[in-house]
């Protein structure tokens, strides 16, 4: 059999203003031109400053991100593209929810509101070789996670859109919006959504790391019901991504973050919802006896506050958020996994109760460890549409979630808050693996920098990921240029564990 040569043609065509690509051989042909690209976008590249040159005796004084966003300014104005030193830019920088992700100065920060203009964006990146990061809701702790030195921040903020289908099956939802917003929009066609619990986090970092929700036990997390993404790659295409279209990026992106592109739009999968029972329960030590009988066996017991009750779903959101640091705290949040064991559970409290008393004299918004179970429910729905990338293991749980969380107002009591959380961690795993109840699977989502979140996923779904990465970014934008959050090959971000 003889087997013609691969042209790698690939056609673009602005419709609608999305790029679409034609299926051709390589997704991106090594011969891929980016000035072409933005060229076949609309962008007038003769107006833009002439990119840095590898040879010395031409290259420009300025810095690839000073140039890049002239660019972005020149083609979308001080409105879309904020620079340093405007009070707009400082308002964008002070909304982050910790406040080490807002010490970060970017060189520009950029309001995309079309997703042509994230194409835009991706190829300005390489065309200047600036690095830039992508913000959601911006919830994730970390410095870096979602915020960049130099470099560009790309804002979805102005990504709102709320568009319930007209057989209410499923909603568009864009990545700028909090979770509130989402209820708030489709409890009034009676419908919900699988999302996040508290009213300010961003829908698409949650979607993305995965997404525990009130409803993940009967539906799975928020990543295993979205009907399609709308992402744009690392050449500028936006594709539509579903379990029918690029079924094996579909797989990618339920929990694997930002590696292969910037989503533009969800949609998400709805189901009818009136009110729902919930709300918060508050017990003193002396009944943590029988809570850890209850969370082991999922009973109940008396509280000695109570807020359960029948409301809606942006009711709700809004109540379990009362309590909750406000934004601009120092934050830091870590998570573990472990099975299920009712001995076991007490053994994690004392070691808590003995940390955290090195901290006692710590000023402290708060210091607070979190039990999630993840249920044989959830595992089960987790193996929709051809799985998650998340690597849980349905025969081997139930597991639970550790989360830590502390929030402390003085920039230098950092390393004590990193500290005692880490030695926790520590104590905790050593005696998991003694009692052979040790899970490796980290949650991207409550993952603190020191954690290697998808080295957790296992080696063959980490090596699948990498190689999906691969097919789709064969520059590896997503890696290099997009240097924050957790990436396919790095391990912990920071690998200096505290
Ligand atoms: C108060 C609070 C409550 C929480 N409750 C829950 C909960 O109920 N369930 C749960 O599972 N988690 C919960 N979390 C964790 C939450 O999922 C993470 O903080 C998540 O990162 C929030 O998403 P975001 O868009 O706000 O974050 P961001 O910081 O904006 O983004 C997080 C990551 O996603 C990437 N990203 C953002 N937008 C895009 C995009 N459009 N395309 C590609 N990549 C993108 C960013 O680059 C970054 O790496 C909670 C966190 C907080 C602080
Ligand atoms: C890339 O495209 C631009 C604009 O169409 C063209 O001027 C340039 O020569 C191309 N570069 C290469 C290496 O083909
Ligand atoms: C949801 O609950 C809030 C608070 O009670 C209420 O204001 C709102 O009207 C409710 N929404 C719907 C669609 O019923
Ligand atoms: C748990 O709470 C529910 C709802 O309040 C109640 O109906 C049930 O009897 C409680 N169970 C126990 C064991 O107390």
């Amino acid at each position: 059999m003889r087997v013609a040569p691969i042209t790698p043609v690939i056609t673009l065509a602005l419709a609608a203003g999305v790029i679409t690509q034609a299926s051709g051989a390589a997704f991106e042909p090594q011969d891929f031109n980016v000035t072409a690209a933005l060229e076949n976008i609309g962008v007038d590249v003769s107006a833009l400053p002439e990119p840095k040159e590898s040879d010395l005796s031409k290259r420009s004084l300025l810095a690839p991100c000073s140039l890049a966003c002239t660019a972005l300014t020149i083609l979308f104005g001080t409105d879309k593209v904020l620079s340093d030193g405007t009070s707009a830019y400082d308002s964008f920088t002070g909304s982050y929810w910790s406040a080490q992700q807002g010490e970060l100065n970017p060189s520009c920060v950029f309001k995309p509101a079309k997703t042509v203009d994230v194409s835009t964006l991706v190829l300005i990146a390489r065309l200047y070789q600036c690095p830039f990061a992508v913000k959601g809701g911006g919830h994730a702790a970390w410095a870096g996670a979602s915020s960049i030195e130099d470099g560009i921040t790309v804002s979805m903020e102005n990504f709102k859109q709320v568009q319930v289908s007209s057989n209410k099956q499923t909603v568009d939802i864009g990545p700028g919006l909090r979770w509130v917003d989402v209820y708030t929009a489709v409890e009034k066609d009676g419908l919900s959504v699988v999302g996040g619990r508290m009213a300010p986090v961003g829908v698409s970092g949650l979607i993305l790391g995965g997404g525990i929700s009130h409803f993940s036990n009967r539906l799975g997390w928020a990543c295993d019901n979205v009907a399609s993404f709308e992402l744009v790659t690392a050449s500028g295409f936006a594709i539509t991504v579903s379990p029918t279209s690029y079924a094996d990026l579909y797989w990618a992106l339920r929990g694997g973050g930002n590696n292969f592109g910037i989503v533009t739009n969800f949609k998400l999968v709805a189901s009818p919802l009136g009110q729902m029972w919930g709300g918060q329960r508050i017990y003193l030590e002396d009944t943590f006896t029988d809570i850890l009988n209850a969370i082991n066996q999922f009973a109940n017991i008396t509280s000695i506050q109570d807020t359960t009750g029948l409301r809606n779903m942006s009711e709700m959101a809004n109540l379990l958020n009362e309590g909750a640091p406000a934004p601009g705290a120092y934050q830091t949040w870590w998570g573990i996994s472990l099975k299920m064991d009712r001995q076991f559970l007490q053994f994690i409290l004392d070691t808590f109760y003995a940390q955290e008393a090195t901290v006692a004299d710590v000023e402290k918004i708060l210091l607070i460890m979190a039990i999630q179970p993840i249920t044989e429910g959830v595992l089960k729905a987790m193996q929709k549409n051809n799985g998650n990338a998340l690597g849980l293991d349905p025969k081997n749980g139930p597991y639970f979630i550790l989360n830590f969380n502390a929030a402390w107002n003085n920039k230098e009591d950092e390393p004590k808050f990193h500290h005692v959380i880490a030695t926790t961690i520590d104590l905790v795993k050593a005696e998991a693996k003694r009692r052979s109840l040790d899970n490796t699977f980290v949650y991207l989502n409550y993952a603190s920098e020191y954690q290697d979140t998808i080295g957790s996923y296992g080696a063959a779904n980490k090596q699948r990921l990498i190689t999906i990465s691969n097919k789709y970014d064969p520059t590896q934008v997503f890696q290099y240029l997009q240097p924050g959050g957790f990436k396919l090959t790095k391990g912990a971000p920071n690998p200096n564990t505290p």
